[in-house]
């Protein structure tokens, strides 16, 4: 399905571009809305449940049941081939566990065949004296039909091999463009904070970096197609789908995070135009020359 023709369902977006359908509100009421098996690619973080200042605290079983509802909406909406990217951390129980994997507790209650947990490990965070310092977070790599659904490794492979040129019988042994970026990914975390914030950083506190979203992207969809995150948060996935020739449905209940994200989309759209008029200024010059 087009992404214009989202509109007829969700109705009037609080943004929308040729790339981009961004709605603010409840996700769990929104995707009401979505047409069934009609969307490629969903890949998302929702509120772990912690207290940031994005959520409010519900007890665990309630808040069990809120993700077993919403990841069952998600699952009506994607195609026969289409997968779903799950982004959880850690919560603490008090007199079980001081911080629980998230996937432990919602193993059985997501509809989805698990492909693959994926390890993203980054070098920033807390440290720890009576427990090793946490440096990772989960993504689980799911699909509605385990024989049939989109990877394309060829265009995530990792250049960096140590011995390119290494042979077996007269042939190369590595691929020529490269390898297999392995299931523990070490990609940067967007940091914050005086010398040492990222680039890209915003005022949103559970902010991805693109460069991570992007791996999923291509891995998991081809050009043209519709990336959709429920829970945008400053619009990464957004970023990252766009910059990548796909296309964005996000939905964000908070008006500050949906300004954020319609500002970087808008930013993307800036440098375009910018690359573009400087492409036609160094025409007009070489013209001349
Ligand atoms: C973990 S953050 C997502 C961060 C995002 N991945 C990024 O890179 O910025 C979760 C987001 O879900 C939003 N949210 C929470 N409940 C929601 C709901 N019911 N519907 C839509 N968005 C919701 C929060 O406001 C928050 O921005």
């Amino acid at each position: 399905m087009e992404l214009s023709n989202f509109k007829s369902f969700l109705g009037q977006p609080i943004y929308e571009d040729k790339n981009a359908l961004i709605y603010q509100g409840d996700s769990l009421e929104l995707m009401n809305y979505i047409p069934e098996e009609s969307l490629p690619l969903t890949i998302t973080s929702p509120p772990y449940n912690i207290g940031k200042e994005y959520e409010f605290i519900l007890e665990l079983d309630d808040y069990i049941k809120w993700i077993a509802k919403w990841v069952n909406q998600v699952y009506c909406c994607t195609l026969p081939n289409g997968s779903f990217w799950l982004n959880l951390g850690y919560l603490s129980i008090p007199r079980k566990a001081k911080a629980i994997p998230i996937p432990y507790l919602i193993w059985d209650k997501v509809p989805f065949y698990l492909i693959q947990e994926i390890v993203w490990n980054y070098s920033a965070g807390v440290a720890g004296k009576l427990f090793f310092s946490p440096r990772n977070e989960k993504f689980l790599w799911y699909v509605k039909d385990s024989k049939s659904y989109i990877f394309n490794l060829d265009d995530i492979r990792d250049p960096n091999v140590k011995y390119p040129n290494q042979k077996k019988n007269g042939k190369l042994k590595c691929n020529v463009k490269g390898k297999n970026p392995t299931d523990v990914w070490q990609i940067p975390k967007v940091t914050s904070g005086k010398n040492r914030s990222s680039k890209e950083r915003t005022t949103h506190p559970a902010q991805f970096p693109v460069q991570l979203i992007s791996r999923i992207i291509l891995a998991s969809s081809h050009i043209n197609d519709i990336v959709f995150d429920p829970f945008l948060g400053s619009g990464t996935t957004a970023e990252a789908a766009i910059k990548n020739g796909r296309k964005v449905i996000g939905f964000e209940i908070n008006e500050n995070y949906v300004n954020i994200s319609v500002q970087r989309i808008k930013n993307i759209h800036f440098d375009e135009n910018k690359k573009i008029k400087q492409g036609n200024l160094f025409d007009i010059i070489t013209d001349n020359t």
